[in-house]
């Protein structure tokens, strides 16, 4: 190609890049628009970006290095301006929450350690909140969006009632296994040999469902995983709920997948790791040892958690039974956890079809792959639970549709949903804690669509209108928008008491 054409083309990408502004586009989303080949129009943008007239923001989004900064567009609420406006009309100031919030620190902490949930929060919080509003006598611990059971270890720990609900089924697995402290360690170990010597004389069977589950494993770890699956003794007994939790957790391990914390996969050669019976043995020890370690503070431990699978949006926890409640919902245009737990979910038998996966996504709290038909009763804003909600999902709508080519034209709908599904939550505990009790939630802001959503604010004012007392928020740590990496969002404790 002539070095002219070269110039023209790049002139080409950078005007249609002007076009979305301050939203940006991707290599695929300008090809569309210029009805050209993605390669050539990512060496047209690498050459615009040696000569400083584009950037790349993150995710393979581009931007016109006028519209670098978001702020540049009269439209953009930042958010400060939220924070702001929350202190005028609320009357909260935003605090700090010292101390470490996310799972990390759960990685090597007994217990915690048997399923490490990317989307977890610390056990230190949970022991955290549980000594600032700590429940009166005869009240319990709840978390309706229970995750891997953090907060029910940490109260069952330190002698409360605890009860949660989660729909995720590894994650239910999980939390159960986690909170049964009367596990016999030396019936699992006998119980996993005997596992063990079965996989030997087994044959591999059926592969789970998942389309691409060959390439994502080596042959021999495959086939090894196939067996140990099949020998697995059936769900019941803790002692075979336990085994299986030691199976799920060397799923990811074994093959090419990581979590990041979304699940991707590294491309080349799958390296060689410990055999999956080796994997599976040291799954089990670690389990053991926490639970001898554990059996010496048995006087301090709380009744049996209740674990339930169940929708936190049907919200029948008992009237005036729990203290203090303390969860992280799904944030919005968070995860999409059926995606991110579809190995798990496939490979326990807890999905059987790609059918069962859209089930489960569909009565998850709603993140930006739930199917069309769920989004459509969103469309219009006349009602919202929160007049900001109004202004900020006419705010996605313009945007989406001035940019044309965003990822899926009903974003608004979606965030909308996503709020609707907090109110029977929200309702819910604000039934079943006892008067004076909290609500405690970890939850995060978002980029949508150029628009900035305070999903914390947003949450604490909905929380408000339900009958509600604000009594803080607290900025726990800064986290880099998916959408545009030099964007900063945070992730904020809301407290919230029941009058
Ligand atoms: C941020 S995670 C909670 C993690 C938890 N705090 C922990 O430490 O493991 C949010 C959880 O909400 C669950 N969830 C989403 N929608 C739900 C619903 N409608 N009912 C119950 N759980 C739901 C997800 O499956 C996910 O496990």
């Amino acid at each position: 190609m002539a070095a002219g054409d070269r110039t023209d083309f790049a002139e080409a990408v950078h005007a249609a890049l002007g076009e979305s502004g301050a939203l940006g586009a991707t290599v695929r989303q300008l090809a569309t628009q210029l009805d050209d080949r993605p390669g050539r129009v990512e060496s047209a943008l690498a050459n615009l970006a040696r000569r400083g007239r584009v950037r790349r923001m993150g995710r393979g989004l581009w931007v016109r290095r006028e519209y670098e900064e978001l702020s540049e567009r009269d439209d953009f609420a930042d958010p400060a301006e939220f924070v702001d406006r929350f202190e005028r009309e609320n009357g909260v100031r935003l605090g700090r929450y010292e101390g470490p919030i996310t799972f990390r620190s759960n990685e090597q902490l007994p217990v915690h350690r048997w399923w490490p949930y990317v989307q977890g929060f610390s056990a230190e919080f949970v022991r955290g909140i549980l000594d600032r509003y700590p429940p009166a006598v005869g009240g319990s611990v709840l978390d309706p969006f229970a995750g891997s059971g953090t907060t029910l270890v940490e109260a069952r720990r330190n002698g409360w009632a605890a009860e949660g609900t989660e729909l995720l089924a590894p994650a239910v697995l999980a939390a159960r296994v986690k909170t049964n402290f009367e596990l016999d360690p030396g019936v699992l170990e006998r119980r996993a040999e005997r596992v063990l010597r079965l996989t030997a004389r087994a044959s591999p069977g059926t592969l789970p469902f998942l389309r691409e589950t060959r390439r994502q494993f080596a042959p021999g770890a495959l086939r090894d995983l196939l067996r140990l699956r099949d020998s697995l003794p059936a769900e019941g007994r803790p002692e075979n709920e336990a085994l299986r939790l030691a199976f799920g957790r060397i799923l990811i391990p074994s093959s090419r997948l990581h979590r990041s914390p979304c699940l991707g996969y590294s491309r080349g050669r799958i390296p060689d790791g410990p055999p999956v019976r080796d994997r599976f043995r040291a799954a089990v020890q670690e389990m053991a040892k926490d639970l001898r370690s554990l059996a010496d503070e048995r006087s301090r431990w709380g009744p049996r958690a209740v674990v339930e699978r169940r929708d936190a949006r049907e919200g029948a926890w008992p009237a005036e039974s729990v203290g203090v409640a303390i969860t992280s919902p799904p944030y919005v245009n968070g995860m999409d956890y059926v995606m991110n737990y579809k190995v798990d979910l496939a490979w326990l038998g807890y999905a059987r079809s790609y059918r069962d996966l859209a089930a489960l996504r569909r009565a998850e709290v709603a993140c930006d792959n739930l199917p069309r038909a769920e989004a459509s009763p969103y469309l219009g804003t006349a009602t919202v639970p929160d007049p900001w909600l109004g202004e900020i999902l006419e705010q996605i709508r313009e945007n989406v549709q001035k940019k044309g080519t965003y990822r899926r034209d009903d974003m608004h709908a979606i965030v909308h949903r996503y709020f609707s599904d907090l109110v029977p939550v929200l309702r819910g505990v604000r039934r079943a804690l006892v008067p004076g009790g909290r609500f405690v939630v970890v939850v995060g802001d978002s980029l949508i669509a150029g628009t900035y959503v305070p999903g914390d604010l947003i949450l604490a004012r909905i929380a408000h209108a339900l009958g509600y007392h604000i009594e803080s928020v607290e900025v726990a740590r800064s986290r880099r928008s998916g959408q545009r990496r030099s964007f900063s969002l945070r992730e904020s404790v809301v407290v919230l008491r029941k009058p």
